[in-house]
């Protein structure tokens, strides 16, 4: 792509490129969810009911696993998978230290310690012989969190958790739909933790999440402990917390939930087409994809290692009207909230070099070719000093 004809100030119609666009994709479902919306009004069954249990068996069907617990977020649902594979208050629980802070914070919270191992630099997925070498005597647990839409190693994890005997739980917040080497998210480990966060591949409008899980046995305790540890009204088996999924919430999913595998289609489309435009550009490098991976691209991350800092190729965007998110800025072990954990600078080091350069493109589905064209180009313009 020439930089010699461009412009050197941005006409004053172009059109806004976000990094998602809800209004877009209320206009594709259509009158349905305003109708979903309605019928659970005036059905009365705010909470739980039928549209959470329809919800629970196609979720869990489209991830080929047996059970579905709807939850009141992402965040609980990790919480409760943990409690429910059986990780106690004080056990230790690995984890990456590049993902969003609910991550290794959920593990906090429910009163065991995050044990932190670093990422692979090339896709800043948790790195399952590190995760190894973090084990200790203490460990009942590994997190791995499928990053960006991209799943971590899963048969890996899955070896490392039996040789070790070791609870597993997937962190698929950014995965609705993803696979690697033919198993998706949600097979191999104990149980699996969604959020459906607006913004998420498969989102809901407000807050919502789901554990799926092969085992009897796990999702028999997650129904329990969504509801104060409560098998039957007023008997508490064990303590638990009120993190129900809302009928309305469940019934905006379920108009949705039909729709998810032609937009996460749509968004390997744009995926592609920026790949295929990034080619050769030593200073805009995505992350990479492993082989027998179907990637849902909840975000399409590239590395800027250009003379120009990452910040400041993304102010230099702004006037472009192209909004490009930081996932993150900064990794979880420099948090203020991880300084009981005992982590500090340099500890991390993939995570620290990944939180000063990743970018996340827009690539939602509702995206045109020329946005994405539009953005490949002025990203790079602004990555070599040219914009
Ligand atoms: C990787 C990851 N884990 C956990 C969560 C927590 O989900 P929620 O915001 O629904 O509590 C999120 C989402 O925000 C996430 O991206």
């Amino acid at each position: 792509m020439s930089t010699t004809t461009r412009p050197a100030t941005p006409p004053a119609d172009l059109k806004p490129i976000a990094p998602v666009d809800l209004a877009a994709e209320r206009a594709a479902v259509g009158p349905a969810l305003e109708e979903a919306v309605l019928r659970v009004l005036r059905s009365g069954q705010y909470i739980l009911g039928p549209e959470v249990e329809r919800l629970e068996k196609d979720f869990a069907a489209l991830h080929g696993v047996a059970h579905g617990i709807g939850v009141a977020n992402g965040t609980d649902a990790i919480v409760i998978a943990l409690r429910s594979a059986c990780v106690q208050p004080g056990d230790h629980v690995v984890t990456s230290p590049f993902t969003f802070f609910a991550s290794a914070g959920a593990i906090a919270w429910m009163g065991a310690k995050p044990v932190l191992a670093d990422v692979e630099l090339d896709t800043a997925l948790l790195d399952p012989k590190k995760a190894e070498a973090a084990i200790d005597s203490k460990t009942t647990g590994i997190l791995p969190v499928h990053l960006y839409g991209q799943m971590a190693d899963m048969k890996a994890f899955r070896a490392l958790a039996d040789k070790k005997k070791l609870a597993l739980v997937e962190d698929a917040a950014q995965s609705h739909g993803a696979s690697r080497d033919g198993v998706s998210c949600g097979q191999l480990g104990d149980a699996c933790a969604f959020s459906f966060y607006p913004t998420k591949n498969l989102g809901a409008c407000g807050e919502g999440g789901m554990i799926l899980t092969k085992s009897e046995h796990v999702a028999a305790r997650a129904r329990r402990v969504r509801e104060h540890g409560s098998p039957v009204r007023y008997t508490h088996a064990e303590l638990g917390t009120n993190s129900r999924l809302q009928g309305i919430q469940a019934a905006v999913l379920n108009v949705k939930l039909p729709f998810l595998a032609a937009w996460n289609e749509r968004r390997r489309a744009i995926a592609a087409r920026y790949d295929a435009a990034f080619k050769g550009c030593a200073e805009v490098v995505p992350l990479a994809r492993r082989p027998n991976t179907v990637h849902v691209y909840h975000q399409y991350t590239v590395r800027l290692r250009g003379p120009v800092g990452r910040d400041a190729v993304i102010e230099a965007l702004k006037p472009w009207k192209i909004a490009v998110a930081v996932h993150y800025p900064s990794p979880v072990h420099l948090q203020e909230a991880a300084r009981p954990w005992g982590y500090g600078p340099g500890d991390f080091p993939n995570a620290e070099t990944l939180a000063r350069e990743v970018a996340c493109l827009p690539v939602h589905p509702f995206l045109s070719d020329a946005d994405v064209d539009r953005v490949a180009e002025r990203l790079m313009a602004a990555a070599r000093g040219n914009s």
